[in-house]
């Protein structure tokens, strides 16, 4: 039996199903350990692109690797760069945005990803996302900064036009401390880019 809501990981995947079709194009901001790019790849699959962005070395290498053992080397492009710089390597409207904050499991829990590099690059990726294209963003605040990414974020988002910008918090309330979602769906009739 398959569980949308089991984790918060879970449900934006959910979504993105919904929206990343054969084909499409999508943009993992915080590689990691790769699992999303992955996730992306297989939505996409050969005939579209994922572009994916972490600033730690090993990140990059760790995901190029699961990219080649998936055989999607030709779809993913991966760059060690930070996603406040998206916009100078995407070229083309996307369908789908993802983050994931904070520290990558397994890895050095100093490098977190940090609030205002974190808005510059969920701005630049509402400016690349077609319209009816749908940003995830995963939210921890367990950690030091946590809480100030959230409140960043969070204040830029609830004065997004709702005419033009669907934006959604989900959170579990019977668990403590659970990272949760923020979805951002732009509307059908919006055109490109024009956000600061
Ligand atoms: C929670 S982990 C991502 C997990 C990943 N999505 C996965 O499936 O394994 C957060 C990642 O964000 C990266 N990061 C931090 N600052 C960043 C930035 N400015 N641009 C891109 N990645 C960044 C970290 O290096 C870390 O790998």
């Amino acid at each position: 039996m398959f569980n949308l809501f089991r984790s918060t990981v879970n449900i934006a995947h959910g979504y993105l199903k919904t929206v990343v079709k054969p084909g499409g194009v999508a943009v993992d901001a915080t590689v990691g350990n790769g699992s999303d790019t992955l996730f992306l790849a297989g939505l996409v699959g050969l005939n579209g692109r994922v572009y994916g962005f972490d600033i730690q070395p090993e990140a990059i290498r760790r995901t190029t690797e699961a990219v080649i053992e998936n055989g999607y080397s030709e779809l993913v492009k991966l760059f060690e760069q930070g996603h406040e710089n998206m916009g100078d390597f995407i070229n083309e409207p996307v369908d789908a945005v993802v983050f994931n904050l904070g520290y990558l499991p397994g890895g050095d829990h100093n490098i977190v990803t940090a609030p205002e590099t974190t808005l510059t690059g969920v701005i630049a990726g509402l400016n690349l996302l077609k319209p009816g294209g749908v940003m995830c963003i995963v939210m921890y605040t367990g950690h030091s900064g946590g809480p100030e990414e959230q409140e960043r974020l969070e204040s830029y988002l609830r004065h997004l036009d709702k005419k033009l910008y669907y934006v959604c918090k989900i959170d579990f309330l019977n668990r403590n401390k659970a990272p949760f979602l923020l979805v951002v769906e732009k509307a059908s009739e919006v055109s490109m880019g024009g956000l600061k």
